[in-house]
């Protein structure tokens, strides 16, 4: 990759006289950036281009080119490629439009083919091309005046990423590494990530995405890098017409947007919503001192504007420092006496600047307090040149050693103070919760790096026994389990099932549930219906022997109306389940992501409030538990109104033998058990349902 990031030449394959064409604007970037590599422009015609000698072809280039960018209409591409790879070019950049985003994914496979066979990297096609600070490398065809700094921007989208060179410029965000990924027909981020993670130039990393390939290997890469630099990642297609949109626009897979986001926060990547948010956040991170502690204390010279703070405080997860008798102590000189030195620390509307000065100073002195969130509303006690000064100030006495955000509200001088402020790297907002989000995005990002990776151990689970079963219901041509096959995979997972025993016969039938138990539930067994209910399969509750002689001859008149030809083994008679908090834990083969699990509580909470957690699999016991406590309605499982605490520690057992399932059979695409029925602590779980979906061995039709 250093020959990516730190090439010692350059080749721009399109380049021309003609100062309009992209391959031009390419050089001239790289010549305006101070590049001190070699560049050679190539054009059939040779000459000269921008001052630099152009060679009819790169073959015709006497030193070693390590990075060839490619602008040249795609039908030349394959050839271009092949000619890059003969002259042993380490990276090509594709920028060229015209490949797998408008369906020509053959033409795409092939460069990538031509290219590996040399050994040689792309990056693209449909990219903007690459900024790379370590080598003042500015080989895009952007605006030019890219700021050098420490953020490291990856973006699939080329002209957000594009834009994104004047934006940084515009909010003082200086950029270690600015790379467009396109159609990641062969480098995507997680290549990039792999080698920004040691860079020492980039200390934050904002990753821009709209469809993920190779969701698994992305997953594994992102937890790595948020140990050692926090990333932000902005996804678009949060909204299903926004996931259309973006899969047409980029040729990729649209992966759900629940999944994507419970990931991120998985590998401990801060999802930002909107692209200024996602500024906002990285340059404070990349700017911030490392804290030393979570507890922050507002100064503010209006109550209301301090309440606000307070609620953004909760919002972004933000705590605020409590200690009411070191408050006090810090405060009692520093205040007017109708002040509060209760956190928000209210100056009230009276006070100076000077008062606002010698209370934000103690707060920056004070060991206790780790970070300062100081808020101003315009009043006529302090000019707002005489307070662009003083904040200056204070931002420079304290920035290195504690995160400080400041939020100032008023009229035009206030935005000049504003505008001016924030020109200079100071972290000056609007608004309060514009305010108070970015430190709420460093206190997470720094939680996770403190935080010890998961072991996640070894799985016990007889796999091969698993498949065994999978292969003689694929024979018989289905893709999906049995109740019985389904029964015995659930054992080999330790599911706790309810009782059961199937009859073939009514006496059977009568015997077998008085043997259970009453009440009893009893289900039709044949392969040949699948939706049992809607087939009047089903029959619960059952309490005595007449019900289950009466429930026995229903269900297999229903089951023969339904499906005259269907071959019934027999009836399955189950334990009539108790109830308790129906739960769903699934697990499910991601188009993305690969395997990934699930964990929800039933009913309406599954299907209307769509209260479902998923992460990346297999998972180990920290992240199952986590997983069922990041749920809203998880206060249920801890008991509300006298009711007992559920018995939620099995059920984390559960997700993470599915998980390991999941991850160790690849032919399962689907197993959800619903409901798995959780009672008081000690009580332990039922499982009432289990359903199992795969992929048939190939030639076998799924049935
Ligand atoms: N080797 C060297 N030079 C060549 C070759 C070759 N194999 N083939 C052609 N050339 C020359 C051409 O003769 C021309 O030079 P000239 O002006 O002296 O005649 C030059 O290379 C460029 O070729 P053109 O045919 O003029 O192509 P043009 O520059 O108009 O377009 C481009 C090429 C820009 C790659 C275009 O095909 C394209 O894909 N445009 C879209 C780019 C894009 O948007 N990328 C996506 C991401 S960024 C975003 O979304 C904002």
């Amino acid at each position: 990759m250093k020959r990516l990031f730190d090439p010692r030449s350059v080749a721009v394959i399109g380049a021309s006289s003609n100062p309009a064409k992209i391959g031009t604007r390419v050089v001239a970037n790289i010549l305006g950036g101070g590049y001190h590599g070699d560049v050679y422009p190539i054009n059939p015609r040779g000459g000269e281009i921008l001052g630099c000698t152009a060679y009819p072809s790169i073959e015709a280039v006497e030193g070693e080119v390590d990075l060839a960018i490619i602008s040249i209409p795609a039908a030349g591409v394959l050839a271009a490629i092949d000619a890059c790879g003969l002259k042993g070019v380490g990276h090509a950049v594709v920028l060229t439009s015209g490949f797998s985003e408008i369906g020509k994914s053959e033409e795409e496979r092939q460069i990538v083919e031509a290219a590996k066979a040399h050994g040689m990297r792309i990056l693209g096609p449909n990219v903007f091309g690459i900024f790379s600070a370590a080598a003042s490398l500015d080989a895009t065809f952007g605006p030019g005046g890219i700021r050098p700094g420490h953020v490291a921007i990856v973006s699939q989208s080329g002209a957000l990423g594009i834009a994104m060179i004047g934006k940084t410029a515009a909010e003082s965000v200086g950029l270690s590494a600015l790379v467009s990924v396109g159609n990641k027909s062969d480098l995507d981020e997680s290549d990039l990530l792999e080698y920004l993670v040691d860079d020492e130039g980039t200390s934050v990393i904002l990753l821009y995405i709209e469809g993920v390939k190779g969701g698994e290997r992305l997953v594994r890469t992102l937890s790595k890098v948020t140990e050692r630099k926090p990333v932000v990642v902005i996804k678009s297609g949060r909204s299903t017409r926004g996931a259309m949109a973006a899969a047409s626009h980029t040729g990729s897979l649209a992966g759900a947007d629940a999944v994507f986001d419970d990931l991120m926060r998985q590998c401990g990547v801060l999802r930002a919503t909107s692209v200024q948010e996602a500024f906002n956040w990285v340059r404070f991170l990349s700017t911030a001192p490392a804290p030393s502690g979570t507890e922050a204390v507002i100064v503010t010279n209006g109550g209301g504007i301090g309440v606000l703070a307070t609620d953004a405080c909760e919002a972004y997860d933000v705590k605020l420092y409590d200690d009411q008798t070191v408050l006090k102590e810090t405060f009692s000189g520093v205040m007017p006496t109708f002040g509060s030195s209760k956190n928000p620390v209210d100056l009230t509307g009276g006070a100076s600047a000077e008062d606002y000065e010698r209370a934000l100073d103690a707060v920056l002195e004070e060991e206790r307090m780790d970070a300062a969130i100081a808020l101003y509303c315009e009043t006529a006690t302090a000019d707002a040149d005489r307070f662009d000064a003083l904040l200056r100030d204070l931002y420079g006495r304290f920035r290195d050693r504690k995160p400080i955000v400041f939020s100032l509200f008023g009229g035009a001088s206030i935005d000049r103070v504003i505008r001016s402020l924030r020109a200079d790297g100071v972290p000056v907002f609007g608004d309060v919760y514009e305010a108070v989000s970015p430190l709420g995005a460093l206190y997470r990002s720094w939680r996770g790096q403190g935080r010890e990776p998961e072991e996640i151990p070894e799985a016990s689970l007889d796999v091969e026994a698993v498949r065994s079963i999978l292969v003689t219901a694929g024979a018989e041509g289905r893709g999906f389990l049995l109740a019985d096959e389904a029964a015995r995979v659930a054992e080999e997972l330790d599911l706790p099932l309810p009782a059961s025993a199937v009859a073939r016969s009514l006496e059977e039938a009568v015997e077998k549930a008085s043997r259970i138990g009453y009440p009893v539930a009893m289900k039709i067994v044949s392969k040949d219906v699948v939706h049992k209910s809607d087939a009047g399969g089903v029959a619960l509750d059952l309490e005595d022997e007449t019900e289950v002689v009466d429930a026995y001859q229903a269900i297999l008149r229903n089951c023969r109306a339904y499906k005259p030809t269907a071959t019934i083994e027999g009836v399955e008679i189950a334990e009539m389940v108790r109830p308790g908090i129906e739960t769903i834990v699934g697990a499910r083969r991601d188009p993305s992501f690969g395997p990934v699990v699930m964990f929800g509580l039933g009913g309406i909470y599954v299907e209307v409030m769509k209260d479902v957690a998923f992460r990346a699999a297999p998972v180990g016991p920290r992240t199952a538990r986590e997983m069922i406590a990041s749920i809203r309605s998880y206060p249920l499982l801890l008991g509300v109104r006298g009711e007992s605490r559920k018995d939620t520690d099995p059920v984390a057992g559960v997700i993470e033998r599915i998980g390991h399932l999941v991850t160790a059979c690849p032919e399962i695409t689907d197993i959800e058990i619903n409901p798995l029925v959780v009672y008081d602590q000690e009580d332990g779980i039922r499982a009432v349902d289990v359903r199992i979906l795969f992929d048939p061995p190939k030639g076998v039709k799924r049935g």
